[in-house]
């Protein structure tokens, strides 16, 4: 079929794993979330005791381990070296500790290599989510959107999704700490040439899925 590419990036808490796991239901596309790939490789490090602040092992360990993920919207699932840890990478160590992985230049570069070719294998038919889809791993995408959402919302959400059992200052500390973190090598907050800004600060999530599918319609 035609090749549709779909690169979708914004800060945490914006929504964009739901919404593009959603969009890529409704296209009958491949999805790909890359931040689980970041979390996998830090579940990993932190597991086999690998430093973290060690950029040559945690690139060694992002070059060398086996990484199983789901590229279906219906099915989410990431293994590593054949061990289920769907979960575990959402744990709050992990959110705490990835930034590192990914300001970790030799790791970034194995991961983006990663992540095209699991674009090629779907056959350029997928979702892909993350930080730096748009500008990095698939400049050259039939659709290129930035998902941002005011800093507001994007706690209240993040405060949703862990169940209220945050305060202010601890989801504060986690959404904003990892996002100024993540900004030293990946700009997310601002679109690049030619990326459509799609902010669901005011919009619901079907409301969002909506503006999201109308940009695709209008390259698709
Ligand atoms: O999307 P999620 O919040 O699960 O991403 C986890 C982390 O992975 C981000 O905080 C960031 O450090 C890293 N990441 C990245 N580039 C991507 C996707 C995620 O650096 N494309």
């Amino acid at each position: 079929g035609k090749s549709l590419v779909v690169a979708i990036d914004g800060p945490s808490g914006s929504g964009k794993s739901s919404v593009s796991r959603e969009a890529a239901r409704q296209l009958h596309a491949a999805y790909l979330d890359t931040g689980a790939m970041y979390r996998a490789v830090t579940w990993h490090c932190l597991a086999e005791g690998v430093d973290l602040g060690d950029g040559a092992a945690v690139e060694h360990a992002a070059r060398t381990i086996e990484l199983g993920i789901s590229t279906k919207p219906d099915h989410e699932s990431m293994t590593v070296g054949g061990k289920d840890v769907t979960d575990a990478i959402r744990e709050p160590r992990v959110s705490e500790a990835v930034s590192a992985v990914a300001t970790t230049l030799g790791a970034r570069s194995e991961l983006i290599r990663r992540q095209r070719q699991i674009i090629a294998d779907s056959g350029h038919r997928i979702v892909a989510e993350g930080r730096d889809i748009t500008t990095v791993v698939a400049p050259d995408a039939e659709v290129r959107i930035l998902l941002t959402a005011s800093e507001a919302a994007r706690l209240r959400r993040r405060g949703d999704q862990l169940g209220g059992t945050q305060t202010e200052a601890q989801l504060q500390a986690q959404v904003l700490g990892r996002d100024t973190k993540d900004s030293t090598v990946v700009n997310f907050h601002q679109a690049a040439d030619g990326v459509v800004t799609v902010d669901s600060s005011e919009l619901d999530f079907e409301q969002t899925i909506t503006a999201v599918l109308d940009v695709v319609r209008t390259v698709a």
